[in-house]
Formats: C-alpha cells, structure tokens, sequence
C-alpha cells in the first residue's frame, strides 16, 4: 500500500484553484500540483510543464484541462496527456483521492488505471 498526503480538506482549495506539494514534501523529486477542476474533482499531474519550465499550477483551468501560463500548452487533468503544441509530453499523473473531506495525494501513484 502507497504511502499517501494529507493536504487539507476540500474547502482548502477552492474549484478552478490548485496548490502545490513541494518535492522535499511528497518525497518524489519533483513538485506535483493538485487541480480542484471544474467537474468538483480533484487531480494531481507534476507541477512543472514538460514543454520547459513553468507551474502548470499556476496555469489556468478549465473544466477538467490546465493551460500553462507560458506558452499555453494544455493537458488533461485526468490522463496528463498534452492536448496541444507546443507540448508534446504528458505530464505525470498521480492518484487524489478524497477521504471524509480530505484531499489524499498518492504520489508515485498514477490516476490512469
Ligand atoms: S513552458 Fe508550458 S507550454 Fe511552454
């Protein structure tokens, strides 16, 4: 059994938001973004872009997709496949699961089952 994050409960992060498990946090190397998308769930892809280097949390969400701030890439939030250029890398999935009203983050676990 994975080891999982609490990172707060659902209220924590509002929809449309995203916040970040830093790497020295989550224990993976790399930070990873956790998404509460516009479909009221909660998904998690490596914060950095795989285009070249911006936080995909600090992008913009739309409905269950993330737009990179630099150089508007988007991925899909459920499968972290890059759903347009200049990306073509998918971001790294990792499973997010909500126990009584908390946000679990899975990390090394990946969402795409
Ligand atoms: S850094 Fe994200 S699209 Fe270029």
């Amino acid at each position: 059994m994975s080891e999982s994050i609490n990172i707060g409960t659902v209220e924590d992060i509002d929809e449309g938001e995203a916040t970040v498990i830093s790497a020295e946090e989550n224990g993976t190397g790399e930070d990873i973004a956790v998404f509460h998308a516009e479909d009221g769930n909660f998904y998690a892809l490596n914060d950095n872009c795989t285009h070249e280097t911006a936080s995909l949390a600090d992008g913009w969400i739309e409905g269950t997709e993330v737009e990179c701030p630099v150089h508007s890439a988007k991925f899909c939030l459920k499968s972290g496949t890059a759903l347009c250029m200049p990306a073509t890398i998918a971001a790294r999935t990792h499973k997010v699961a909500v126990q009584d009203g908390h946000v679990m983050l899975y990390p090394n676990v990946s969402a795409v089952v």
